[in-house]
């Protein structure tokens, strides 16, 4: 790809707002579209291109929006559809395009194409969902008795029971969140419709929402198979079942066809997928076949998890550069990668890959930035990433908001956890940790609302917040701001070929980025302890500077979670 052929994409990065924590604009503790509109200077100081907007849809927030009940209009809570158009106004006036969360696999069971389908076995939208009778020879209702053994992602068995036709719905996350049947035309056809209003009130594209689950492995007869067992839990892992189905490819095909031809160059198309490797990545994202413009892949936020996430353990540096270098590797002349550290389902980053100790703090989340900004692949800015927030300090089960956090805990606990262990997982790994409010000053709500939180700041705002940031110029704010920049500049960040270098060194992750004879050499030291460069690398002891994270000093030593980005005389 030279610099001329490449897609706006490849020089552009993402930040996301998680709407319900970023700014609250009338006092009722939630975040909401006057607020970001309030707040949107910010979004255009940083540099940043596309702002993804999770879900504003009118929902009951079983999942914070992520269980639509109307796919085309605002959740009253946000505000109103005329505030998002005055919102796509507003960042277009900026230079900066909108992209929508489509959740798409399933809806809220308050939408009314689920309340239809479940008034009656012959209601004209009963197919649009998973409808199923009980396991042969077993009485609905019971234990066991679920058409297939699947576990949902949110709690335990996947299927609800209806007791008023005696069949059961899938839904692959929370009993509020029934997957729709992509099997039936009437189904995509009314999602397309959907999409291409949304194209037409001026959005620029769609992250899809775990969109490789949408084909299931359905049978012949209708049948959906069993999974594996889980060991300890009475239910079986569906996902060879739902994950990358055997209709994905097609799906999107007529998805691109119908929605984005004539107009895809100037959109946006991210798919979330849990479990994508990077083989089927390449399929997915390959231009040829016009599907998506990059994954959004799992592999690097799970290697710190034993079996589940509620279980995690020290990330070995060696698998997480196997792991991304084998991502650069495999999409290095097909396709294309999201970047990213965390987001509303993850932990913060410099609290999890970092050291959120006040002694490191700022410099292991200004090195985290720079290692993954230099990467190949489209950066994503988590809102508050950008001024280093960090995993907030739950003592009690009282401050968790989540479904998925609040449904483990009882979970586990009635099979037999202790209930202290799962509090402390739940401390490390919820993801409330990224929902809490932004930090926009010093004040005791930081600036984020003048009501009651709906989920409380974290104490450390008085230090860590945006107005503390943005006159320093060795903030992490102002790191990532020249991190943008450099991305928009230097054809070399955007499209340069990638080459891991030192692959076992456990403290050390550098890289180089080569296009056409140009070279950048990225070192970031990922410990607190100093590294001996000059012994390790000693090319990039006279290498120029062209951006680090802390002021220059011996360019011989690397020292605790210092990064730069260099240029080697040619
Ligand atoms: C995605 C979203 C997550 C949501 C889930 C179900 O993983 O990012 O927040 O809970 O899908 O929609």
């Amino acid at each position: 790809m030279t610099p001329e052929q490449a897609p706006w994409w490849t020089r552009a990065v993402v930040y996301q707002v998680y709407p319900r924590s970023f700014q609250d604009s009338d006092g009722d503790g939630v975040g909401d579209l006057g607020g970001i509109l309030q707040r949107i200077d910010h979004l255009a100081d940083l540099g940043v291109d596309v702002v993804w907007l999770s879900p504003v849809y009118r929902s009951p927030q079983a999942d914070n929006g992520y269980d639509i009940s109307d796919y085309q209009d605002v959740d009253p809570a946000f505000g109103t559809l005329a505030q998002l158009d005055e919102l796509i106004a507003a960042l277009h006036d900026r230079g900066i395009r909108l992209v929508m969360d489509l959740v798409v696999n399933h809806t809220s069971d308050e939408h009314p194409w689920f309340v239809e389908s479940r008034s009656s076995t012959d209601s004209p939208t009963r197919d649009w969902y998973w409808w199923r009778p009980p396991r042969e020879g077993m009485t609905a209702g019971q234990p066991g008795a679920e058409p297939t053994n699947w576990h949902s992602h949110f709690s335990g068995s996947a299927w609800q029971y209806d007791e008023a036709s005696g069949e059961y719905y899938l839904h692959l996350f929370d009993r509020k969140q029934p997957d729709l049947n992509w099997e039936n035309p009437e189904v995509r056809q009314a999602v397309y419709a959907m999409m291409r209003w949304w194209l037409d009130r001026g959005v620029d594209g769609f992250r899809m929402d775990v969109i490789n689950m949408i084909s299931k492995a359905v049978g012949p007869d209708g049948s959906l198979p069993d999974g594996p067992p889980l060991p300890g839990l009475p239910y079986g892992d569906g996902t060879p079942h739902f994950s990358n189905g055997p209709r994905i490819h097609e799906y999107l095909q007529e998805m691109h066809r119908e929605v984005f031809d004539g107009r895809r160059e100037s959109l946006l198309l991210v798919g979330e997928m849990p479990g994508v490797t990077p083989e089927q990545a390449r399929l997915y994202t390959d231009p040829a076949r016009a599907e998506v413009d990059m994954v959004f892949q799992f592999e690097h936020v799970q290697l710190d998890l034993d079996g589940d996430k509620w279980h995690p353990r020290p990330l070995r540096m060696r698998d997480l550069k196997a792991s991304l270098g084998r991502w650069q590797a495999g999409l290095a002349d097909v396709g294309w990668n999201s970047l990213y550290w965390d987001n509303h389902d993850q932990p913060r980053a410099v609290s999890r890959f970092g050291d959120d100790s006040p002694r490191f703090r700022r410099d292991s989340a200004t090195c985290l930035a720079t290692l993954l900004h230099l990467h190949r692949g489209t950066p994503y800015v988590y809102q508050g990433e950008e001024i280093g927030m960090a995993n907030f300090p739950f003592t009690d089960l009282a401050q968790f908001r989540d479904v998925e956090s609040l449904n483990h805990h009882v979970q586990a606990v009635a099979h037999g956890a202790d209930a202290d262990e799962v509090l402390a997982a739940m401390r490390r790994m919820s993801r409330d940790n990224a929902r809490t409010p932004v930090q926009w000053d010093g004040s005791p709500n930081a600036g984020f609302t003048t009501g009651t939180p709906w989920i409380a700041v974290n104490p450390d705002h008085a230090e860590w917040n945006v107005a503390a940031q943005l006159e320093e110029p060795a903030s992490v704010l102002a790191h990532h701001r020249r991190l943008v920049a450099l991305r928009h500049e230097d054809p070399v960040v955007a499209l340069g070929d990638f080459t891991m270098l030192l692959p076992d060194h456990d403290e050390v992750y550098a890289f180089t980025r080569c296009l056409d004879g140009d070279t950048l050499l990225v070192v970031c030291n990922l410990s607190g302890t100093a590294q001996p460069l000059a012994d390790l690398l000693p090319e990039a002891v006279a290498a120029g500077v062209v951006l680090g994270n802390l002021a220059e000093d011996d360019p011989a030593v690397l020292r605790p979670w210092e990064a730069r980005v260099l240029r080697p005389s040619r």
